[in-house]
């Protein structure tokens, strides 16, 4: 059976370390003129239902980098637009590929094409999850904060794909989580619950007041109110998020040592202001050179194993 990552509970806490670690050593050695290549001819297949400038294009450079090359299939092209059967075409696309990451609306249907693939599959982003935008966010805070166990990471914002996958990232790794977030776009309590199950020291907790929530913040963290596929919701979120902008006045009620994180794609003026953004206390583009970072160190680590 080959390793999937559809999800971060595809990992125990020291295997989602070992992929920090592998991200952190092969970024130095990158940055050092060094190109480590560890997967000579080896071909990523990714597969997209979704646009993406970040997670395709990182996927794509850290497997060249790596001495792979890549593909990339819209579902169309597939055939997954009902020309052929999910289980056909993920046994067809696997035998071509020694690894397959898949951006798609359902989570299922990740999890049912992994279930017939012969390589890997990894999630690059579904409407629940988003792991590999959360490891990253791991390697970045690790990099600012020198580390993560006490940290204390506020998402202002929907409890959505990136909060998902952020929260479970936090709970394994002993990092404090904070959502504030407007009443009825919260996590499920029932997914807080089954991490504070498996991880009993994790630290994460809902509220609906942005400014109580980053009084303590040491990274404060926002993403896109209406997500790829809530187009048609946008008007009605931007009201419920009236509130729950970052801007400069809500980082005033963060310690002045508190960074900005955003995932991108970001909707300027909306979840964020142009000054927080391009403010001295933002990382976003560090965050965005890291995706690359994370996709060779989680490729080299889960293709070598
Ligand atoms: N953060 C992120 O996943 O960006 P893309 O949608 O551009 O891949
Ligand atoms: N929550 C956003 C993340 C984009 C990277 C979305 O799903 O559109």
């Amino acid at each position: 059976m080959p390793r999937h990552l559809t999800s971060l509970d595809d990992l125990n806490p020291d295997e989602l370390s070992a992929v920090l670690r592998t991200a952190a050593d092969l970024k130095q050695k990158h940055q050092a003129g060094e190109r480590a290549g560890l997967l000579p001819g080896r071909v990523l297949t990714q597969l997209f239902e979704k646009p993406s400038l970040r997670t395709r294009n990182s996927f794509e450079a850290a497997m060249v980098h790596l001495g792979g090359s890549g593909i990339f299939l819209t579902m169309k092209e597939a055939g997954l637009d009902g020309r052929e059967s999910l289980s056909d075409v993920a046994r067809v696309l696997s035998s071509y590929s020694d690894v397959i990451t898949m951006r798609t609306f359902s989570q299922d249907l990740i999890e049912q094409f992994a279930g017939h693939s012969r390589c890997p599959v990894i999630n690059a982003l579904s409407d629940e999850r988003h792991p590999c935008q959360a490891m990253t966010d791991l390697m970045t805070i690790q990099e600012c904060a020198g580390t993560l166990r006490g940290i204390h990471l506020v998402f202002v914002g929907d409890g959505n794909n990136v909060a998902r996958s952020l929260a479970q990232a936090a709970a394994m790794t002993g990092l404090k989580f904070t959502l504030a977030v407007p009443p009825g776009f919260e996590l499920p309590e029932a997914f807080l619950d089954s991490l504070r199950q498996r991880y009993p020291d994790c630290c994460l907790r809902q509220t609906p007041d942005p400014k109580e929530a980053v009084a303590t913040a040491d990274f404060v963290y926002t993403d896109v109110w209406a997500s790829m596929g809530q187009e048609s919701e946008a008007e009605q979120r931007r009201r419920a998020f009236s509130g729950y902008q970052v801007s400069e006045s809500l980082m005033r009620a963060a310690p002045p040592e508190a960074r900005f994180m955003h995932d991108l794609p970001a909707k300027r003026g909306l979840e964020v202001t142009d000054a927080v953004m391009d403010g001295p206390q933002s990382i976003v583009f560090q965050q965005a050179e890291n995706r690359m970072h994370l996709a060779r160190g989680l490729l080299a680590w889960l293709l070598t194993q």
